[in-house]
């Protein structure tokens, strides 16, 4: 049997990808979905590893038995109709994922506390003005998920002195942090944070959450920091929600619609900051091991990890 790799990879992303996982995996026969080999045909695939694969090519493959997503987030691979649901579906949960994440999560809950985006833009208008500079034990941040990255990223908040909550849709005990589950207790989060940082799952019950009454919930004059997907935010009632006053600024690594339209009006928008959706990326030379974990277990008749609930959607 075959393993597919399926990605829309760059050149310099198969680079890495490719040895790495051709090293992890030494006893198996790798196939690079859009270079195969002469006589290979889908039905000798059992396992495919994907990042955004063509939609309908997982439907192809009768002898498949685990998809393993490349991407922590499965939310893509859940939206083709013609995903086998009857195939295993691993997501990638890597520890070198969680540490960018929580380095993500430090740096946009730092730069907003002691005001670095204001700081420069008074740059741009050559601006001296030392603003009010405040304790991190003053500052109250919400972390919303609390899968393997939102408890990295709350507990890196809460090890760097932040009074963190912590929410997540079902009950999570994390030391150290204040958590909080269901959606009476989101509104009371919400109106008690200053910053908010998403780490949710996109499913069918948080698309959109961050939509206008959640965004009224939120305390006057909060951030909201989107490492999550952009369909958690409805675009509009963003943008209404900072010209009102409403929220203060907006760090967005996620978008509806990515790459970002080059005329979109978050680039030049002076509350929104815009990152290319770099929060976490994979790496290979973690994610390769991570992948032959479950590789391994599934060859040899153990379950493999961190497998996707299709009715929960993660
Ligand atoms: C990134 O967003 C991922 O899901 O891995």
């Amino acid at each position: 049997m075959s393993i597919l790799l399926a990605a829309d990879f760059t050149a310099a992303e198969w680079a890495a990808w490719w040895p790495a996982l051709r090293a992890a995996l030494p006893a198996e026969t790798l196939v690079r979905e859009g270079s195969e080999p002469a006589g290979f045909q889908l039905t000798d695939v059992d396992i495919a590893l994907v990042a955004n694969p063509p939609q309908g090519l997982l439907a192809r493959m009768p002898s498949l038995r685990l998809i393993q997503s490349l991407w922590a987030g499965v939310d893509r691979l859940l939206a083709d109709a013609s995903l086998p649901r009857d195939v295993l579906l691993a997501r990638m949960v890597d520890p070198a994922m969680s540490e960018a994440i929580a380095q993500t999560a430090l740096w946009a809950v730092l730069s907003l506390h002691r005001r670095y985006f204001d700081y420069a833009a008074q740059q741009q208008r050559r601006d001296w003005q030392q603003l009010v500079q405040r304790r991190a034990d003053e500052v109250a941040v919400a972390v919303l998920g609390l899968g393997e990255m939102g408890r990295a990223a709350a507990l890196r908040l809460a090890d760097n002195g932040y009074r963190v909550a912590g929410w997540s849709s079902r009950p999570v005990q994390l030391a150290r942090i204040t958590t909080f589950s269901g959606t009476t207790a989101l509104a009371s989060v919400l109106g008690q944070s200053e910053i908010v940082v998403n780490l949710l799952p996109l499913t069918p019950a948080t698309r959109g959450l961050f939509g206008a009454s959640t965004l009224m919930q939120m305390r006057r004059g909060a951030s909201l920091v989107n490492l999550g997907r952009g369909g958690h935010v409805v675009e509009p009632d963003l943008l209404n929600a900072l010209a009102t006053g409403q929220l203060r600024r907006a760090v967005l690594d996620v978008f509806a619609s990515e790459p970002l339209a080059r005329d979109h009006a978050f680039w030049t928008h002076p509350q929104i900051s815009v990152l290319p959706h770099i929060a976490a990326l994979t790496d290979p030379r973690s994610a390769a091991q991570v992948v032959a974990r479950n590789v391994n277990a599934l060859r040899s008749g153990a379950p493999p990890a961190h497998l996707v609930e299709h009715a929960r959607g993660y």
